[in-house]
């Protein structure tokens, strides 16, 4: 039992794993499990993992470098030291923010942080903003706020349709309450439009849920850019997952409660009424704001903005192995009619920052452990490489390729923000660290490295909060905001303090 737990490692083995390594029956390898795990040999993980004590307390072990050694290096290597946030930055605080409460979102920031940093950098009327992984646009929102050029990319069309009519300028409250009307009552008595391909479909509503859906969906106008259109299309996507039996915890899956639902009619009404009043309320206010946000449905490896035009960039991206957002969207994604297959999935996650949900010939170029973007990932990589072959199955074996993927997407993006950015612009990133497959990955520290190696100066990491590690609840990890800044020669020297320019 103690060997075939030592193979596995830091990933841990199922009861199912080890029974078929020894030969055993399952309920006896369970209950041999459950002695040990008594005497405290042996732990379970999250979801019926089972490791040796030896690898549950990963920082105690010699093939593990701790967070804290890594920021020793970043200190010394880079010259700086560690500091601290102190203010909201998660998306939880936007959701009953007019306009940013639009869709149900949850990867994104605060508002409040960026509205601080907004006006921390001195951004006025006629600035430009870029967000390179803008998602429903809170970054474009508070810029265009102040009256700034906002300029987001965006792969996941319904994202990009949220910040799209969220920043619509001229999206008039009585005509789309009016659409909206029409749309409802033209819906009651429509045909069923045909199912999305998603297999799941039926198990994910309710008959009657599904019923309203695919009638709402057969009147639903088809994407043209519209003012009124998008905003229709926007409060269908909106209602699809509080009417169906899943939630975003932030993944994308069934809900383990069995709630009461509203019904799809009932949901989109309620969201157009939101809506209709937070522009009512823009309407009303005396904030004069910017022009509609230019959002491009595309991917931010190939930034293809005029050089030095931005005067701050400013974004979230996903984080190390983070998240697949393809998943995450695959709802409004399917039922919005903008990916009509699993093959048009697969090719969106082709360009989608790397996440372990990538195609295996996706990584087939990112084997290799050298000529990777920064050199500490050349010592790392290895030890996620080793640990996943140390397990024999895992749900994939090139983990580390997936990894070494996820920086060259991200240096393609950081050099592309570099190249438009006007000299002394700041390009900040809300970014986390990783546990992977056992191996730490300090996703902020690396950030900020390979943007010095790209011709940034690194200004400070802040760390903003803490996060429990999927992989193991007790580990914890953070969320951290990185400054970098392209240099125009002039800059003060000494590290930016948060405390002084945001409180
Ligand atoms: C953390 S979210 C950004 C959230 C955003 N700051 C907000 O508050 O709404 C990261 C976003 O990056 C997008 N994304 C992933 N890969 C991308 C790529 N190659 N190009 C553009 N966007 C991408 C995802 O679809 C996701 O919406």
């Amino acid at each position: 039992m103690r060997t075939a737990l030592a193979e596995s490692g830091a990933l841990g083995a199922t009861v199912r794993q080890i029974a078929r390594r020894l030969g055993a029956a399952v309920a006896s390898v369970d209950s041999d499990l459950r002695g040990l795990a008594s005497r405290g040999e042996v732990v379970r993980m999250g979801r019926g993992l089972w490791v040796l004590q030896d690898f549950d307390r990963l920082e105690l072990r010699e093939d593990f470098t701790e967070p804290a050694v890594y920021a020793e290096r970043f200190a010394l290597e880079d010259g700086i030291p560690l500091g601290t946030y102190r203010g909201p930055i998660t998306f939880r605080s936007n959701e009953g923010l007019p306009f940013h409460r639009w869709w149900p979102y949850v990867q994104g920031y605060s508002a409040e942080f960026v509205s601080n940093l907004l006006r921390s950098e001195g951004l006025r009327r006629g600035s430009t903003v870029l967000d390179p992984f803008a998602g429903s646009g809170t970054s474009l929102i508070e810029a265009q706020r102040i009256g700034a050029r906002a300029i987001g990319y965006e792969l996941m069309a319904p994202a990009a349709l949220a910040a799209r009519v969220k920043t619509d300028i001229d999206l008039a409250p009585g005509d789309l309450e009016r659409a909206a009307a029409v749309l409802l009552r033209t819906a009651q008595h429509a045909p069923m439009a045909a199912l999305p391909f998603l297999r799941e479909t039926r198990r994910q509503f309710s008959p009657e849920a599904l019923a309203q859906l695919r009638r709402i969906r057969s009147v639903l106008p088809a994407a043209d850019a519209r003012g009124v259109t998008d905003a229709l299309r926007l409060a269908f996507a909106a209602t699809l997952v509080p009417v169906s039996r899943l939630r975003r915890s932030p993944c994308l899956g069934y809900d383990p409660v069995d709630r009461e639902r509203p019904l799809p009619f009932v949901q989109y009404a309620g969201v157009i009424r939101t809506m209709v009043e937070d522009l009512r309320a823009r309407a009303r206010s005396s904030e004069s704001w910017g022009p509609p946000a230019e959002v491009r449905s595309g991917d931010s490896r190939s930034i293809d903005l005029p050089a030095q035009s931005v005067d701050l960039a400013i974004t979230s991206p996903p984080y190390v192995n983070g998240l697949d957002y393809v998943m995450n969207y695959k709802l409004d994604l399917a039922w919005l009619g903008y990916v009509n297959s699993y093959s048009e999935l697969s090719a969106l996650r082709i360009a989608e920052l790397a996440c372990d949900n990538l195609p295996r010939t996706a990584t087939r170029d990112y084997l290799g452990t050298n000529r990777t973007p920064d050199p500490w990932l050349e010592e790392i990589l290895p030890r996620i490489r080793e640990n996943v072959a140390r397990k024999g199955t895992y749900r994939r074996n090139d983990m580390h390729g997936v990894v070494h993927r996820y920086f060259r997407d991200l240096a393609d993006v950081l050099r592309g923000v570099y190249r438009a950015l006007r000299p002394g612009g700041r390009f900040v990133l809300v970014v986390g660290d990783s546990l992977l497959a056992g191996t730490y990955v300090p996703g902020d520290l690396l950030t900020a490295r390979i943007g010095r190696s790209l011709g940034f100066r690194i200004e400070s990491v802040d760390v903003a909060r803490a996060r429990h590690s999927g992989q193991r609840r007790q580990f914890l990890l953070r969320e951290s905001i990185v400054t970098l800044t392209r240099p125009n020669g002039r800059e003060p020297q000494g590290k930016r303090r948060w405390k002084q320019t945001l409180r």
